[in-house]
């Protein structure tokens, strides 16, 4: 056999493999974004109202934090204060709105030793409490809370 047409006959096979590995690829793969076009874009979806009826959305899970049912965007909360414990702190008859007080866990350090003010751990409170909106998730999910 000359080398000519064996290298000529190398090459096609490698040429072929690849055209197939392609076409394999764009079969099998589906980008996220679909057919749209990558600078397209949408308008942002309108803001929602945030639920302030002082009707709690009930918690799902235990140990869930639960949800604010006021308004928060009043009450600063940055390094040297915090708004929220205005009303929240454990101080009877300081509080005329008559809010709820935050339980013993918001004032226990990371060893569970007991403190006589909030943790640090809790000061951004919106860390974890934030306020409520009525939503329906963005993805389907059959999570089901566990019965009272
Ligand atoms: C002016 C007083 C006041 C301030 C300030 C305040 N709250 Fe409240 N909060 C209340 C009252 C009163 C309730 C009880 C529900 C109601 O009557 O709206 C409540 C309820 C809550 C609840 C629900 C508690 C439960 O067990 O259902 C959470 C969580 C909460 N607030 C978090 C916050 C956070 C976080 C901030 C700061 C961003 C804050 N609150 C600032 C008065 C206040
Ligand atoms: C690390 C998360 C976390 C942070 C930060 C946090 N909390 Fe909570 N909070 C929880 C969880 C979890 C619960 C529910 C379990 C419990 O009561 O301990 C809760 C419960 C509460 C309740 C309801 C208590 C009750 O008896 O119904 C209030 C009020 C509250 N938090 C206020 C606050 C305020 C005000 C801050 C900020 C100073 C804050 N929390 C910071 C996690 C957090």
């Amino acid at each position: 056999m000359k080398p000519f047409p064996l290298i000529f006959s190398l090459l096609l096979t490698c040429v072929a493999g690849l055209a197939g590995q392609a076409l394999a690829a764009s079969q099998a793969l589906e980008s996220l974004r679909g057919t749209e076009a990558v600078p397209a874009t949408e308008p942002p979806p309108a803001m929602r109202d945030f639920i302030n009826d002082k009707e709690n959305i009930p918690r799902t899970f235990e140990q869930q934090p639960p949800l604010v049912p006021h308004e928060v965007d009043k009450y600063t909360i940055d390094l040297k204060q915090n708004k929220c414990l205005e009303c929240h702190m454990k101080q009877p008859g300081k509080d005329k709105a008559r809010s709820v007080e935050m339980s013993e866990a918001h004032f226990m350090d990371r060893n569970g030793k007991k403190l006589d003010h909030p943790s640090g751990a809790r000061h951004f409170c919106n860390q974890c409490h934030v306020p409520q909106v009525d939503a329906q998730p963005l993805i389907g999910s059959n999570f089901q809370s566990l019965p009272r």
